[in-house]
């Protein structure tokens, strides 16, 4: 473990059994409904978990990335920027957007949004981690993978000013890196 982390909230164990879990959970779901999913990861955080989850996704899916970021502060509402766009049309395709974390819902609100406004058909969520604490949007992701308390994680895709998303777990930053 490196000095920076103050313990290990999530394993690498816990978060590949939770996927495998996830994976034959959304599998099933997809085929109950007949449809089967473009599965949009937000970059940079959800790399590591969609490279886990999809191995575990028993359909024929596509996927693509998107990388969007809000506009003025951590506090903005309102529109979010497309540093990176989808590579093909979601005009009437069901979408299953992966995401690192739901925090406050911001993002996640403003990208399922997005993707309807492109003409999605269907948008579902699958969040590794979700921390309904610091919620101010009323949005949950369908599938999660970890409900966390309120301290600031990093690992699995997760950074802090861009660094430690190569860490295999969920670890807590010690308070003393970033105040
Ligand atoms: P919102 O507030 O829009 O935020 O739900 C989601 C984004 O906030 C970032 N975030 C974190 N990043 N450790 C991180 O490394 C955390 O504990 C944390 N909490 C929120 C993250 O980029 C996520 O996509
Ligand atoms: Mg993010």
């Amino acid at each position: 473990m490196i000095d920076v982390i103050d313990r290990i909230l999530v394993s690498e164990e816990e978060i590949v059994r939770r996927s495998k879990e996830l994976g034959k959970q959304i599998s099933e779901d997809y085929r109950k409904k007949g449809t089967t999913p473009i599965v949009i990861g937000l970059l940079k955080g959800s790399v590591p978990f969609l490279a886990e989850i999809m191995k575990h996704i028993d359909l024929d899916i596509e996927i693509d990335f998107m990388d969007v970021s809000s506009y003025d502060g951590a506090e903005s509402v309102g529109d979010v920027k497309i540093n990176k766009d989808l590579d093909k049309s979601v005009k009437g395709e069901s979408i299953l957007l992966v995401e690192d974390i739901v925090d406050t819902g911001r993002t996640l609100k403003e990208v399922r949004q997005l993707l309807f406004n492109k003409g999605a058909a269907d948008v579902k969520i699958v969040s590794l981690l979700d921390k309904p604490d610091r919620r101010v949007i009323e949005i949950n992701a369908d599938y999660v993978g970890f409900e966390i308390p309120n301290e600031f994680v990093v690992g699995y895709g997760l950074d802090y000013n861009q660094k430690y998303r190569n860490l295999p777990y969920i670890g807590v930053l010690k308070p003393s890196v970033y105040e």
